[in-house]
């Protein structure tokens, strides 16, 4: 079963930001994760549209954009204006269907994301309507957390319906979860501090590491 790895970029060093993506791109980044946060939505801020506009100039690899934002609405110009290819849209989010619509018509992927407490039955109305759904291991708006408790039953129980190559993991995905989670169909990997940045080791060693 083949998956995706996608580095996020808040984890990156933006000082260096070009050899960042040079690296992670020689490494075999499939796509990257841009986290875009309001303060409001989540009690942070991390990368901005301007930060997604330089990565664009950077890579051709597709870039996702997770917007943690109260008001998805607003951002939706920016992400089609800078060129990203798939915009996760929390389900808790004002105007999620809305969102959606949108960013389908415009010929992008759209994908939803639910905080851990969100009940899974809530995204059953909008599974059809999405081209891939994330479940967040960790409240967002925070790198370098631990999982919250339960989380596995939860990915499981969602794998087991809608597992093949629609679900993402993001928020302390470290190595033995891309072990575990990939033998079962999930379609793609966030990898931020726990897989990826701040290690001793060169990331095409870890990255090679993840793949096997
Ligand atoms: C969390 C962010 C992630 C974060 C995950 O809200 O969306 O992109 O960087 O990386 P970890 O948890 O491994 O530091
Ligand atoms: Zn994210």
């Amino acid at each position: 079963m083949s998956f995706l790895l996608s580095p996020s970029l808040m984890c990156a060093d933006l000082g260096r930001l070009r050899e960042e993506i040079l690296s992670l791109e020689a490494a075999g980044a499939d796509s990257y994760h841009i986290d875009i946060m309001d303060g409001e939505f989540v009690p942070n801020f991390a990368l901005s549209w301007a930060d997604a506009a330089a990565v664009r100039k950077l890579t051709k690899r597709p870039l996702e954009v997770h917007l943690m934002v109260k008001n998805p609405l607003l951002h939706l110009p920016y992400a089609f204006a800078c060129g990203v290819d798939i915009i996760f849209i929390h389900l808790e989010s004002g105007s999620f269907a809305e969102c959606v619509r949108r960013i389908r018509a415009e010929g992008r992927e759209a994908g939803m994301v639910l905080n851990p407490e969100t009940p899974l039955e809530e995204a059953e109305d909008f599974l059809d309507e999405v081209d891939r759904v994330m479940l967040m291991r960790v409240k967002p708006g925070f790198a370098g957390q631990s999982a919250v408790p339960g989380i596995e039953e939860r990915i499981a129980a969602f794998a087991a319906r809608r597992g093949q190559g629609v679900l993402c993991l993001d928020g302390n995905v470290g190595p033995d979860v891309v072990k575990k989670w990939k033998a079962q169909g999930v379609g793609s990997f966030v990898l931020g501090t726990s897989a990826l940045f701040g290690k001793q080791k060169l990331y095409a060693e870890l990255m090679a590491d993840l793949r096997q």
